[in-house]
């Protein structure tokens, strides 16, 4: 059975675009795969990744008062569920040309030396290997091949390379934008959207 790990990263919650055509993606994946067990991870409320919860890293796991052990907990169930994962499906609105601060905290939170990556001499190795991941990249303006606003697309790189820094290097990007474009706009944007699913995922029921 493959596990999937399901991350969402809105502000929006249940509203949330970027979490609805993940969801579509999600369903299509349980279909082609048969069988799937999710874990769902909403980071909307996740903490930053602050001195204090370094500080909480670099304490010996014996020396940690009740605060440090919940901050190191909460850190190493991140990385857990992202190393128990087949598949990872991220969520991810685009905010102020990026990604949410909240998607950030949790990136923050996964990143984590001789964890998910390690320094050797032959330079960094990413240790989450042999993993699909799948970007839903919800977008208010057209920026995907070569749109208008391409040149201020700074989520899809920063993506792939943090993902392939942590050695996650097989990831396909499905976009939804034009979603502050107008009712037509929005659309097209999710007609588009469910046929890159399809593409991606060949039993996809999506049109
Ligand atoms: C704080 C904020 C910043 C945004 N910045 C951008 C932006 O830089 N470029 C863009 O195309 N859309 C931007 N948008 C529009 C979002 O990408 C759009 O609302 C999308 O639906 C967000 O995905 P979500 O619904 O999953 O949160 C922004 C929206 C918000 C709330």
């Amino acid at each position: 059975m493959s596990n999937i790990l399901f991350v969402t990263s809105s502000i929006f919650g249940e509203n949330s675009k970027s979490r609805t055509v993940a969801l579509d993606l999600l369903t299509n994946l349980k279909l082609s795969e048969g069988a799937a067990s999710v874990t769902t991870r909403d980071v909307a409320g996740l903490p930053h990744f602050d001195g204090d919860t370094l500080g909480a890293l670099m304490t010996p796991a014996e020396k940690r008062d009740a605060a440090q052990t919940s901050r190191v907990a909460l850190a190493d169930a991140l990385i857990g569920e992202a190393e128990a994962a087949d598949t990872i499906v991220i969520a991810a609105p685009m905010y102020n040309f990026s990604i949410s601060s909240q998607l950030k905290a949790w990136i923050d939170h996964i990143a984590r030396s001789g964890r998910t990556f390690r320094y050797s001499a032959a330079g960094p190795e990413g240790l989450l290997k042999g993993k699909k991941v799948y970007i839903v990249a919800a977008r208010g303006g057209l920026y995907a091949n070569g749109g208008p606003a391409a040149a201020m697309d700074f989520q899809e790189p920063y993506l792939r390379g943090l993902l392939g820094f942590l050695g996650l290097t097989d990831v396909s990007f499905v976009y939804v934008e034009g979603l502050n474009m107008g009712p037509e706009a929005v659309a097209n944007g999710f007609a588009v959207a469910n046929k890159r699913i399809a593409q991606l995922v060949p039993t996809a029921i999506a049109a």
